[in-house]
């Protein structure tokens, strides 16, 4: 077990990948703090990992209000002592170019990935700091913060911005022996969230429309597959675990070779 007896705080614990990230925590024995705007978001995983055998408590937080974000992590500390392990990982999607995004989307936007990043990370590491827990912080980005994806403008420059968040971070706190890295998804295949949804006794979302997109990202990823949330659960684990204690303000990207792909070659021709 990777993490036995360690505290971990996961943002964002829709079904998809903050549910597959609780989970794959929770896996290696870790009790996990479910935080959402969406309180069926956060009950619903944290009473499946209740109801699965491990520890874990929910609360209904919006990540971009300071006060909430103060309370979420003294209730935590209170509740379990400390905590370890922070991912940030809540988020809004938008799908707006620079020409049409109205400013209040784009400040919304922006908030809630990097002001809701900002705010759970100084709590967190603050309270870290006071207890002396040597601990370990994880930001979420996406392969759309590494590339130049059009008509994203909000996301690509907000994933982009915690690229930096997390290597800015990680030298302020590595005094503290506190590590901070990220990890990179990509365009996720959609049928284990579904799974996830119904384990959490709800009705399975119908996807039928969306499967030509996710055939075409499948076609022109270098692997051939698409990442599951699982596998970032996994990689997660390790990375905020000891096994993973010289790695700080570094990026784990789990892509199927999606950044690492030269720009005109085609994988499905081989
Ligand atoms: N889905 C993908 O294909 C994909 C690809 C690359 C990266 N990512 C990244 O993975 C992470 C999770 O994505 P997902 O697809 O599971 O998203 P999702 O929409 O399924 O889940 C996001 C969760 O964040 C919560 N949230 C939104 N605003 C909030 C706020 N103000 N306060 C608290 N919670 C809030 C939502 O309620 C939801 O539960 C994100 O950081 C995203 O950028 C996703």
């Amino acid at each position: 077990m990777k993490l036995k007896d360690k505290v971990a705080l996961v943002t964002g614990t829709s079904p998809n990948i903050g549910g597959g990230i609780a989970e794959g925590l929770a896996a290696e024995g870790a009790t996990v703090v479910c935080i959402d705007a969406m309180a069926a978001n956060a009950d619903d995983c944290a009473t499946y990992l209740k109801n699965s055998g491990s520890q874990a408590l929910a609360i209904t937080c919006d990540v971009t209000d300071e006060a909430q974000v103060k309370v979420a992590v003294r209730k935590s500390c209170e509740t379990f002592g400390r905590v370890d392990v922070l991912v940030n990982n809540a988020v809004i999607f938008n799908k707006k170019g620079v020409l049409t995004m109205p400013l209040v989307e784009w400040r919304k936007q922006i908030d809630v990935i990097l002001t809701g990043a900002f705010l759970f990370t100084k709590y967190v590491a603050q309270s870290m700091i006071e207890r002396q827990v040597r601990g370990s912080i994880l930001n979420i980005i996406s392969t759309a913060g590494h590339q130049g994806e059009p008509n994203n403008i909000g996301y690509s420059t907000a994933k982009s911005g915690m690229i930096n968040f997390t290597r800015s971070t990680a030298m302020e706190l590595v005094k503290y022996g506190i590590r901070v890295n990220s990890l990179t998804p990509t365009a996720t295949d959609p049928s284990e969230s579904v799974e996830r949804a119904q384990r959490w006794g709800r009705v399975a979302p119908d996807l039928s429309a969306s499967r030509p997109i996710f055939e075409m990202y499948r076609s022109r990823i270098p692997m051939q597959k698409l990442p599951k949330p699982s596998d970032y659960g996994r990689a997660a684990a390790f990375i905020v675990s000891s096994e993973a204690e010289m790695m700080t303000g570094t990026d784990l990207r789990i892509d199927a070779g999606a950044i690492a792909r030269y720009w005109p070659w085609d994988p499905a021709q081989k």
